[in-house]
C-alpha cells in the first residue's frame, strides 16, 4: 500500500491518521502523521470541512448568507429563487417599475392622516379586489404540504393573480422579491418565500395581496402543517379570534385607537403578547396608507371610522415576547425570543350599519377550512 503523506505543508512524515470529521463529512484524503501536526494545522485544516458543508447545503438549498448572525429561533435563510415577472398586459402599481421598488404616489401622502371616503364606483373596485385576493389565497391552500417549499406556494400564488389579471402587490414593494409573504414559525410577518420545504409542525402564514385595476385588497392566514402542538393550536384560534372581535367593533363613530384595545385585551387573556412594529393600514389605489390601525391597547392612532373607508386589521400575536427583529434581509420580522407568532388579516368596508369584509371566505368554495376543525 502507497504511504501517506501529512496534510501539514513540509512536514512530509508518513500520515496514518485520518481526521475524523472529514471521514464523518466524507471528505477523501486529510490523513497526518501525529495528533499534534493535526493540532497544529487545524485552523487550516477545518475551512475545509466549513467548505463542504456549504456545498452540501447549497445543493439543498440551504445556505448562510450573513455569517455570525445571531439568530432567536431555529428557521434559517434558504435560496431565494429569481423574480417573478408579469406580463405587459396586467395593470401595475407605480413601484412595480421604479428601480429601488418606491411607491411615490404612497410616499406623496406620508405624514397624512386624511383618511379617503370613497365612492360608489370605487367601492365596487375594492369589492373586486378583495375578492381576487381570497380567490388567490384560497388556490394556495390547497398545496400547503409536508416537503412543499414556501417557493413553490409563491409560484401558485404568482400565477393565479395573472391568471384573474391581478399584479401581486408585494411583488417590488420597496424591492420586496417575490409576489406574496410567507411566514414560518418565529417569523411574524414578511417572510420572503424561499427553498426551504415545509415541515411536519410548521405553523405558516401566507400574506396575499392583489392589485387589480386600480385598487387593492390585502388578507392573511395562518395554516398548519401536518400535526402541530396544542400551544401553536391555541395561539392560532386566539390570533383568529383577536382579529373576528376587532371586526366586530367596526361601524361609523369607533375610534380607530380601539381596535387595539380588543385586541390586547383578548390576547392577553390568553397569555399571549401583540406585536407592536407592524399595524392595519388604510387601502384602496395605494397599498398602505392612512389610517394606521395599531393592534395594542392605548394607543393613539388618529381618526373616527366614517362609511366608505376601507382598512386592514391584521393582529400579529406571539407567544412570549412582543418584540421584534429583523433578519438582515430587511424584511424578516421574527420574534425577539425565537417563540411562535401568528396573524390573521382582512380587508374591510365601513358601512352605514357595520362593515363588509371584502376578504371574507367564499361561499361555496367546497373547502373546508382548517379553522372548522378546531
Ligand atoms: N401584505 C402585507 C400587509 O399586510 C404587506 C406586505 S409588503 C411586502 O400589509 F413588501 F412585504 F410584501
Ligand atoms: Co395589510
Ligand atoms: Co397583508
Amino acid at each position: 500500500m502507497a504511504s501517506r503523506v501529512c496534510e501539514t505543508p513540509a512536514c512530509n512524515s508518513e500520515a496514518k491518521l485520518q481526521c475524523p470529521t472529514c471521514i464523518k463529512l466524507g471528505i477523501a484524503g486529510s490523513f497526518f502523521c501525529s495528533q499534534d501536526c493535526f493540532k497544529g494545522s487545524w485552523s487550516e485544516h477545518k475551512k475545509v470541512h466549513k467548505k463542504a458543508k456549504e456545498a452540501e447545503n447549497e445543493k439543498s438549498g440551504l445556505f448562510n448568507p450573513w455569517p455570525g448572525f445571531h439568530f432567536t429561533g431555529k428557521l434559517r435563510p434558504y435560496h431565494v429563487t429569481t423574480k417573478r415577472t408579469v406580463p405587459d398586459m396586467i395593470q401595475r402599481p407605480d413601484y412595480a417599475e421604479h428601480p429601488e421598488g418606491t411607491p411615490v404616489s404612497e410616499r406623496q401622502l406620508k405624514g397624512s392622516t386624511n383618511i379617503k371616503i370613497m365612492n360608489d364606483e370605487e367601492i365596487d373596485g375594492m369589492r373586486l379586489a378583495g375578492r381576487l385576493g381570497r380567490e388567490v389565497l384560497d388556490e394556495a391552500v390547497k398545496a400547503i404540504d409536508i416537503g412543499v417549499t414556501t417557493d413553490e406556494i409563491d409560484r401558485i400564488i404568482h400565477e393565479a393573480c395573472i391568471d384573474r389579471e391581478c399584479y401581486p402587490s408585494p411583488l417590488n414593494y420597496y424591492g420586496f422579491p417575490k409576489s406574496c409573504c410567507t411566514s414560518i414559525n418565529e417569523v411574524i410577518c414578511h417572510g420572503i418565500p424561499d427553498l426551504r420545504p415545509l415541515e411536519d409542525g410548521d405553523i405558516m402564514n401566507i400574506d396575499v395581496t392583489v392589485y387589480h385595476r386600480n385598487f387593492h385588497g390585502d388578507l392573511n392566514e395562518t395554516f398548519f402543517v401536518g400535526n402541530v402542538g396544542e400551544k401553536a393550536k391555541h395561539l392560532v384560534k386566539t390570533t383568529h379570534e383577536c382579529l373576528q372581535m376587532a371586526i366586530n367593533e367596526v361601524r361609523p363613530g369607533v375610534r380607530y385607537r380601539e381596535i387595539g384595545n380588543v385586541i390586547q385585551k383578548h390576547a392577553q387573556a390568553n397569555g399571549f403578547s401583540v406585536v407592536r412594529s407592524y399595524c392595519g393600514h388604510g387601502i384602496h389605489q395605494l397599498f398602505h396608507t392612512a389610517p394606521s390601525v395599531p393592534h395594542y391597547s392605548k394607543n393613539k392612532a388618529v381618526g373616527v371610522m366614517k362609511p366608505g373607508q376601507c382598512f386592514t386589521i391584521e393582529p400579529m400575536i406571539s407567544e412570549g415576547t412582543w418584540r421584534d427583529e429583523m433578519w438582515p434581509d430587511n424584511w424578516t420580522a421574527v420574534t425577539f425570543d425565537g417563540k411562535l407568532s401568528a396573524q390573521f388579516e382582512h380587508t374591510l368596508l365601513v358601512t352605514d350599519i357595520g362593515c363588509d369584509v371584502l376578504t371574507k371566505r367564499l361561499e361555496n368554495n367546497g373547502q373546508p377550512h382548517f379553522m372548522d376543525k378546531m
